[in-house]
């Protein structure tokens, strides 16, 4: 009986491979002249910056914050490192964080009203729920301003934090490869795959946008940009980017870290620069040369993961400017290649947590008095139920899956794929036991 419905399981999945994908996918290809870029835990400079300056950029993203150095009123954590951190500084962690929102009238996603301070004044124009609040305290033993959700706010998720190691190469990729890649998608699935490349304003340059790809809803599209909206909205800390603390209440202290110090950087200036001068994360070269996780790549390829979760790409050649103007690649950065495993496209696999991107939130208060050049707030409207396709790299350090951290295992988490990635996981499903853990060593390999 088991041999029976294996073979019919085999079957079923010859007829599949012959008509899925209905076409050839053609992935991007390095040029010639491209490099491989490196990858390692090692703390390292990647060739940004030299490794004494990588180490002290480290230092600051290390930073604890307190009271005095302008931490608050609301926060989450007091240093980058609290959330961003395994294996080493600049990895993911276990950390999740609150995001709320409700329907209006007609039916459109509004952002989060959370009443703080005996309901006395209410925030606004965030999905973004502080956990910490450093009131009430010796000062103001009567100051109540700490967060929580409202009955109101139905529509509720938790987001997992993400990996940063090697975010350089991904700010560095062209927009027009992201662009065409959705395209190619498009193509090969006749439509049924169709990544969304989100354009979204460049913090630091205002009236100029970029093609989205950092967060799970492809919010940013520059590093700095969300290094300013990571320190004021995680740790209470405003910067030139984003100079309007979230609340007055109980907010005395200075913000020392707003200045820019000796070399004319302020903190948010080294966050970036940590970032993009970290390695990509390696992959566990031992686990990767075992004739299963050889024989897993293969299958992940053949049965269509590899359409969204897509191996390989490039970065645009050093001295190409971006972010607005505002960012010339450096040699270090330019016309590399990375191993990422994912497309940087907004998908809607079933999973979509309902909640669309805050614009004062993430691009600062006057964001709708500047006119963003091609940015069209209707897709952003669009992106409500989807979220970016996980990048795998450094997946194996990852023991919380998806975006809100709710799958605990492998195959848990792309059983959970529906939506454009229905097939695929049906075709996983459909896969004999012996295969399907083939896939996931390949997945215990990156
Ligand atoms: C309380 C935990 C927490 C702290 C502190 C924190 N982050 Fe994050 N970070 C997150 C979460 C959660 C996400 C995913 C957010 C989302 O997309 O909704 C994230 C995402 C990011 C991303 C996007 C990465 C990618 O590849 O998509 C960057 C960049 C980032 N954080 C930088 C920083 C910096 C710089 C700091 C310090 C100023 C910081 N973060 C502090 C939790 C945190
Ligand atoms: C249509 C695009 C698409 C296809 C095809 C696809 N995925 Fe995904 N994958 C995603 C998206 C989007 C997410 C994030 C979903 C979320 O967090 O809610 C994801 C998340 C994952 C995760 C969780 C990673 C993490 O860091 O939490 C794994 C593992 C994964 N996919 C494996 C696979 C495998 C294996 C296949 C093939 C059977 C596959 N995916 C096919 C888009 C896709």
């Amino acid at each position: 009986m088991a041999n029976l419905s294996l073979a019919a399981a085999a079957l079923t999945l010859a007829a599949c491979s012959v008509t899925v994908p209905s076409q050839p996918f053609h992935p991007p290809v390095p040029g010639p002249s491209a490099s491989e870029a490196p990858s390692a835990f090692d703390n390292k400079s990647n060739g940004v910056v030299d490794d004494s300056t990588h180490e002290a950029d480290q230092t600051t993203f290390d930073e604890v914050e307190e009271i005095g150095d302008g931490l608050g009123p609301l926060y989450n954590a007091q240093s980058c490192r609290e959330c961003h951190q395994n294996p080493t500084s600049g990895g993911p962690s276990q950390i999740t964080e609150l995001r709320v929102g409700h329907l209006g009238p007609e039916g459109q996603f509004r952002n989060a009203d959370i009443p703080i301070a005996r309901g006395q004044v209410v925030i606004s124009g965030r999905t973004h729920v502080n956990d910490r609040a450093i009131c009430p305290n010796a000062e103001f033993p009567d100051s109540e301003i700490q967060e929580r959700v409202p009955d109101t706010e139905t529509i509720r998720t938790t987001r997992l934090a993400l990996n940063l190691l090697g975010d350089g190469l991904v700010e560095t990729v062209a927009d027009e490869t992201l662009i065409g890649l959705a395209r190619e998608q498009r193509r090969a699935t006749r439509g049924r795959i169709h990544g969304q490349a989100l354009r979204v304003p460049i913090v630091e340059a205002p009236g100029q946008s970029g093609v989205g790809r950092f967060g799970w809803k492809d919010q940013h599209a520059s590093l700095l940009s969300f290094a300013g909206d990571a320190y004021l909205n995680e740790m209470g800390i405003t910067s030139r980017l984003f100079p309007t603390e979230v609340t007055d209440l109980c907010n005395t202290a200075g913000e020392p870290n707003s200045t820019p110090d000796s070399t004319g950087l302020e903190d948010i200036d080294r966050f970036a620069r940590f970032m993009r001068a970290s390695k990509a994360p390696a992959r566990d070269r031992e686990l990767a040369a075992t004739q299963k996780a050889v024989r897993g790549s293969a299958l992940f390829d053949s049965i269509g993961c590899a359409l969204c979760h897509v191996a390989t790409l490039t970065t645009a050649p050093a001295g190409t400017v971006i972010n607005g103007g505002t960012f010339t690649i450096p040699p270090a950065l330019g016309d590399k290649v990375f191993h990422p495993f994912g497309d940087f496209l907004l998908h809607d696999v079933g999973t979509g947590d309902g909640i669309a991107i805050a614009m004062s939130e993430h691009y600062g208060r006057r964001v709708y008095e500047i006119l963003w050049k091609e940015f069209v707030l209707d897709s952003v409207a669009r992106g409500r139920n989807k979220i970016r396709t996980a990048p795998l790299w450094g997946v194996r350090l990852r023991p919380r899956l998806m975006h809100d951290a709710a799958s605990r295992t492998f195959r848990d988490a792309i059983l959970r794929h529906g939506g454009e990635a229905h097939a695929e996981a049906r075709r996983f499903r459909q896969l004999p036991p012996s295969e399907q853990d083939a896939i996931i060593e390949f997945l215990k390999s990156l």
